[in-house]
């Protein structure tokens, strides 16, 4: 016996990936619907070989159901998550509307596993911020070894983070640059996003950061350890798929980088590619369609007692947002559900 489970906001760039996934990693599913909003009835998306047409989540009846994944935005999920919950199905929910709630666990499962049993709280369990979730990844273990005291962290954030409709602002732009026939604003994004990179990720905050860097601050302490200090600066790149972060390390603990490379070769979703040769570190683009989260460039920083430099490459979609849901799906039924 498998799960009944939901997948809110189906025709998004994170519910496409999430029924991928689901249907990759042979997620024990009896039965398995798509939502989405109004304007989709009908529309239809892939689950493996099935094709799936899309429901209008402000009617579904979430009684019976085990688990919905919702990748709706904020508004959409104040609204539908609730309800959902009520009628006693989990909700794994990828906006940033229960993450900071201390009674709602947010998880990324290789580094905060045992807080799945807080679900029972309120039936709700949070997925973290694209960028929090691929930098987690890769500091839990060094944490373990040498307590990570401060991160100083600039991100290469791709535009499908910001949904279908950032992806197309880009190639929009993109294709207005060699054929000027119409003007493509800003839509989306703050500046043209084309052959340009934009220093703001989300709203200014009145300390001057915006809130995808105050997100990156907030939810590492909840993940890994209220102690660390993070300060980040995050950046809108024209690329497509995948996030890249440039991380300093300062540890309390002497961490040796070829300590540090083994650390992380070991440790589980991540994947090292370091070679100290042209082209031997990750870029966005070969990490599009996978599951690891990459490093690179793994170094001593020489400015510091001890510290340590690295380059974290992942793809948001799937890490930052539908492989991490389903990897928490899996978590609850294993750890809690147990059907399947
Ligand atoms: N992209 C990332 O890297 C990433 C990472 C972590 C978290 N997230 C979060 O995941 C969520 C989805 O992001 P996305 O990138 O997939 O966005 P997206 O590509 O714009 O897709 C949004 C999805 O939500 C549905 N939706 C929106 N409003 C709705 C409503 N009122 N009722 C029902 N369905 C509604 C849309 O349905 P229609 O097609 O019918 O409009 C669509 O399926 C957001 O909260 C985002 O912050 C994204």
């Amino acid at each position: 016996m498998g799960y009944k489970v939901v997948v809110a906001g189906a025709t998004g760039n994170v519910g496409r990936e999430m029924l991928n996934i689901l249907a990759e990693r042979q997620f024990p599913v009896d039965e398995i619907t798509a939502l989405a909003s109004r304007k989709s009835l009908g529309t239809e998306v892939s689950f493996g070989d099935k094709t799936l047409t899309t429901k209008d989540l402000d009617t579904f009846d979430f009684t019976g159901w085990d688990i919905a994944l919702f990748a709706v935005g904020s508004e959409a999920t104040k609204k539908y998550a609730p309800k959902a919950a009520a009628a006693g199905c989990v909700v794994i929910d990828n906006s940033s509307l229960y993450r900071y709630d201390p009674e709602i666990p947010l998880i990324v499962p290789e580094c905060n596993p045992q807080a799945i049993h807080d679900y029972k709280n309120k039936n709700i369990i949070a997925n973290p911020n694209c960028s929090t979730a691929q930098m987690v990844v890769a500091l839990k273990p060094l944490h373990d070894r040498a307590k990570v005291k401060r991160v100083v962290v600039s991100t290469y954030q791709s535009v499908s983070g910001a949904g279908k409709d950032g992806m197309d602002e880009l190639w929009e732009q993109t294709k207005a640059v060699y054929n000027p026939t119409a003007d493509v604003p800003a839509k989306k994004f703050q500046k043209e996003i084309a052959f340009n990179v934009i220093p703001q990720i989300d709203v200014f905050m009145e300390d001057g950061s915006t809130k995808e860097e105050w997100k990156m601050v907030v939810e590492t302490k909840k993940i890994v350890d209220p102690a660390i200090k993070v300060t980040a600066t995050c950046v809108r790149v024209p690329v497509f798929v995948g996030h890249s972060e440039a991380i300093n390390i300062e540890f309390e603990e002497f961490l040796d980088e070829d300590e540090a490379r083994d650390i992380l070769r070991e440790s589980p979703g991540i994947m090292v590619i370091d070679k100290r040769e042209p082209g031997g570190y990750v870029t966005p683009k070969e990490c599009v369609g996978d599951y690891a989260t990459f490093i690179s460039r793994i170094r001593q920083d020489s400015t510091i007692e001890n510290g340590l430099n690295l380059w974290c490459v992942s793809d948001n979609l799937r890490k930052g947002a539908a492989l991490n849901a389903v990897q928490i799906a899996e978590l609850l039924g294993r750890e809690v559900l147990k059907k399947g």
